[in-house]
Formats: structure tokens, C-alpha cells, sequence
């Protein structure tokens, strides 16, 4: 069988990070960038560049960091736009600008007051702009699900010729079902005279739950791009599922003619996890692929044929898409060596004296827990990684001591450093987490109100590591910070700092 592939572009820090709850610091972007490309992803678009100044050095420092994958930076089809991004992705060994108009009638009319041949020219114009600036360039035609195909057919020709080598059409407000997206593709891929000299990409929305479906209705029409994210976060309902793509493909390889991504799927739970783990929102149990349940089985009749053969109800192995089976354990007796080595099998590769340091908290998470498991040594080294940060001078606890009861107000006194001073101050509160809240933010001697706060337990048993994810706001912005310790107000505690370093250093405090 004469077998194709088709390139992954992955929007997760873009449309992705676009969703309420998804934003993402450009620490978490970078370690993201990175698993996206340990992930095998094809393209990464990094950033809508002239979005914000954030935004912009995302993408450069993406650009910086990603050796395999080209690096992508979104840009209306206007020139500061493409200037902006041009600038943002010049770092990257393979770049790409990815620039977009509206083409519907509804978009044109009542967005952009243009007419269709007004729309043409900007995408002549621009799109050999953008060529000039940049060695590849991606041209989107925004709505173009509920665009006039003939019009559609024009627009895509017009980009082609001023030198764009994908063309976009996405299904911006996930109207669309999965045969009128089959036409739309086979239609452009077949009338386009210029065709030959570019591929079509999918790029859908999750309005009405079709995303998937619709994107390898495309594809089996004849796009040879896709766009998705981790879990289908983004904009409303979200996008394509990156992993329900990538899966559908390899356990579906004969409905779908062999076509295949090159994604090593068995790092997709480990990428849907860390995305958890920045952002602090859990992936939803029942979620295809990487949700918890996706491989349990809880019904006797189930349970029973699994146990005679797998097949009878599980379409693919748990190992292929990066579900353990067995879970290795660590102890108290086990030494740097194997420490170490675990580390790297998980995907960690830190430098020397981070893994001394990392190591000096296993051994003391060691005579706290019996037994050190996987999401117990995954939960250390996330709360270490900083990729690229500038070291910055930061609040750390000292120590801290907490009164509490059911009869008595709680006291919390807590001793924070920072540049070698100490600093000390008492709360009253109704109970331990908020009255040592409330002692920190007299230390730092700056407001912020607390919009979030979660707590669980990394593992099972009454020993587990707790991980706390606190989101806290002040006038300029919204900052996340996690922390994980046996301790829950300890745990609190780191995690409410490292959320407090990051407000300070922004204002430049
Ligand atoms: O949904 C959409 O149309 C987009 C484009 C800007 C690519 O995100
Ligand atoms: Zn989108």
C-alpha cells in the first residue's frame, strides 16, 4: 500500500493558550515547546507575535530553544503584523510565518468592511511580503468553511502564487460536518490549478464536537497538514484533539489508507500530564486516549474478556500512547545511580548539580514515603524545571509554624529570605492556609487576591505528596504558581510563593 504522511502542526500555545485558564508563563511555554518536540510535532506555532510583548518573546525564545520542529508565529495578514512575526521567529533553525484573512462574506462585510477583490489583493500583497521576510509561509483564509467554494478556490490560488507552501482553510466557528468539509477540500485540492505547489491544512473547531472528525475528513480528502492541540485545548470548545488525531490515524491505518503522522505516540500521556501540571487543570477522566479511564476496565464482563485476550474490548495497547503498565518504585535505600537513570527514563534531562539538589529531596521525601513512585519523582522534577529563566533574586520560606484547632482562631507565623534578609510576620485567620497567606502578603508588602486554589494528593495511601496550584492576581495580571510537599500547608506555602516571584518579577520588585 503506497502510504503518505501528513505534517502535525500543533497550536497549543496559541489557539490553545487563547482558552480562559490556559495561559501559559514563558518558563511553562518553554518546557512545553520542548515536549512538543520530544512529542515529534512538525510544526509548533509558538505565539501571535504582536499580541503582546509576552507573546512576542515566547516566540523568540522558542525559536531560541526548538532545534527540530519549524517554529511558527500566527500574524494578521497586515505588515506590522508579519514584521512582528518575521522578527519573533528569525532565531529559529526552520521558521515560518502563518498569516490569515477572513474570507466569508459574513467576515468581510461586517468584520472587515473589504470587498472580495479588496480581500484578493491583501492576500497577494501580503502573503509575497510575508515570502520576503521569511523562508516559508502558511496562509489561513479564516472562516473558510462558510466561505464561497468558488471564492475559496481564488483566494487559495491568489495565496499559492504569492509563495505560500500550506494553505490553511480552517473551520473557524466548528459549523461544519465532516461530509461538507470533505467537498470543501476536495474541491479546493481539486479545481486550484496551482495545487501542485502547496498542501491544504485542517485547522477545526470543537463547537459542535466534530473537530476530529472533520479534520481527517479532510484529510482524507487531501490535506496534508493538521492543526491541533494537547487535549483540544483552545478558543470556546477548543480544536482537534492532537492525540485523538494521531491515534485515529495508527489504530484506523486501514480505513485511512495507511496515511500516518510521525509522532511517537507513546509520548502523548506524558505531554497531555504536563500540560495538566502547568496549567493546573486536569485532564477529564473519560477524555479519549489520555484521559484516566481511557484504558480501565470496571465491568465484570469487561474485566473478564480483557483478561483472556486484550482485544476483546481495548482497540489499543495503554502502552502505546505511554500508559505503564507497572509503575517502578524507588525507596529510601535507593542510590543517586538509579535516581538519576529514572530521571532520564522519565524524559528529565537535568544538569548535575540539579539532580544533587533534586536528589537531597528524594532522599527527604524518602523517609517521609515508604515508596517513591513515578508521579511522585515527576511532581519533584516539574516543580525544578525553569528553562531559560534569568535567575532572579526570590522569596523562599524560611519556616514557618502554624497554630490550629476547632476552638481557637489560627495563628501562622512565617520567615521568608530574599537577598540574604529575613523577613517575619503573624496572621490571624480562620484557618492555616489563609492565615499564612495572609502573613506572606504582609512580607512582601504587595496586594493580590487569591482566584484559585486546588489541591490533591500525586498518589494514593495517606503518605502522598500533596501539589497545590494557586492562582493569584493584581493589577497587572493573573500568575500561577505550584508547589508539592507532604505537607499540605508547606505545600501551600511554595506553591503561593512560587506564584508570588513570579507578580514581583514582572513588576521588576
Ligand atoms: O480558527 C481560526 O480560524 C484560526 C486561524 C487564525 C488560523 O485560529
Ligand atoms: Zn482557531
Amino acid at each position: 500500500m503506497k502510504t503518505e504522511q501528513i505534517k502535525i502542526f500543533d497550536t497549543t500555545l496559541r489557539d490553545g493558550e487563547q482558552a480562559p485558564g490556559y495561559s501559559m508563563h514563558l518558563d511553562e511555554k518553554l518546557r512545553m515547546a520542548q515536549q512538543l518536540e520530544a512529542l515529534g510535532v512538525d510544526v509548533i506555532e509558538a505565539g501571535f507575535a504582536i499580541a503582546s510583548p509576552g507573546d512576542f518573546q515566547s516566540v523568540t525564545e522558542i525559536s531560541k530553544t526548538v532545534k527540530t520542529a519549524t517554529v511558527a508565529s500566527l500574524c494578521r495578514a497586515l505588515v506590522k503584523d508579519i514584521d512582528a512575526a518575521a522578527k519573533a521567529v528569525k532565531p529559529a533553525a526552520h521558521a515560518r510565518i502563518h498569516t490569515f484573512i477572513a474570507t466569508s462574506d459574513l467576515h468581510l462585510k461586517y468584520k472587515l468592511k473589504i470587498s472580495r477583490a479588496d480581500c484578493l489583493r491583501q492576500i497577494k500583497e501580503m502573503v509575497a511580503y510575508a515570502r520576503n521576510l521569511c523562508g516559508e509561509v502558511e496562509f489561513s483564509a479564516e472562516d473558510a468553511s462558510r466561505t464561497d467554494l468558488d471564492f475559496l478556490c481564488k483566494a487559495t490560488e491568489t495565496a499559492i502564487k504569492a509563495g505560500a507552501s500550506v494553505v490553511n482553510l480552517p473551520d473557524t466557528v466548528g459549523y461544519s460536518t465532516p461530509e461538507e468539509i470533505y467537498r470543501m477540500i476536495k474541491t479546493v485540492h481539486d479545481k486550484v490549478p496551482n495545487m501542485d505547489q502547496a498542501i491544504l491544512s485542517m485547522h477545526c473547531h470543537d463547537d459542535l464536537g466534530l473537530a476530529v472528525a472533520n479534520s481527517l475528513a479532510g484529510v482524507m480528502a487531501g490535506a496534508r497538514q493538521v492543526e491541533c492541540t494537547i487535549c483540544g485545548i483552545g478558543e470556546r470548545a477548543g480544536n482537534a484533539a492532537m492525540e485523538e488525531i494521531a491515534m485515529g490515524l495508527r489504530v484506523r491505518h486501514d480505513y485511512y489508507k495507511g496515511i500516518y503522522c510521525n509522532l511517537k505516540t507513546e509520548e502523548l500521556m506524558r505531554t497531555a500530564n504536563l500540560l495538566a501540571t502547568i496549567t493546573g487543570i486536569k485532564t477529564a477522566p473519560n477524555k479519549a486516549i489520555v484521559g484516566a479511564n481511557a484504558f480501565a476496565h470496571e465491568s465484570g464482563i469487561h474485566q473478564h474478556g480483557v483478561l483472556a485476550n486484550a482485544e476483546t474490548y481495548e482497540i489499543m495497547t495503554p502502552e502505546s500512547v505511554g500508559v505503564k503498565k507497572t509503575e517502578l518504585v524507588l525507596g529510601k535505600h535507593s542510590g543517586r545511580h538509579a535516581f538519576a537513570e529514572r530521571l532520564k527514563e522519565l524524559g528529565y534531562d537535568f544538569e548535575e548539580d540539579k539532580i544533587d539538589q533534586l536528589f537531597g529531596e528524594f532522599k527527604q521525601l524518602a523517609d517521609e514515603k515508604k515508596v517513591i513512585a513515578e508521579r511522585d519523582l515527576i511532581a519533584l522534577a516539574e516543580s525544578k524545571i525553569t528553562v531559560r529563566r534569568e535567575p532572579k533574586t526570590e522569596w523562599k520560606l524560611d519556616n514557618f509554624v502554624v497554630n490550629s484547632g476547632n476552638l481557637m482562631s489560627t495563628t501562622a507565623q512565617v520567615t521568608l529570605s530574599k537577598g540574604g534578609k529575613i523577613k517575619q510576620e503573624v496572621a490571624l485567620a480562620t484557618g492555616p492556609v489563609y492565615a499564612s497567606f495572609a502573613a506572606i502578603e504582609k512580607i512582601i508588602g504587595h496586594k493580590f487576591t487569591l482566584e484559585d486554589y486546588q489541591i490533591h494528593a500525586v498518589t494514593e495511601h495517606r503518605d502522598a505528596l500533596g501539589e497545590v496550584i494557586v492562582k493569584i492576581k493584581d493589577k497587572k495580571g493573573m500568575y500561577r504558581g505550584r508547589g508539592v510537599s507532604t505537607d499540605i500547608i508547606k505545600g501551600s506555602i511554595l506553591a503561593l510563593l512560587s506564584a508570588v516571584n513570579r507578580m514581583v518579577n514582572d513588576k521588576g520588585e
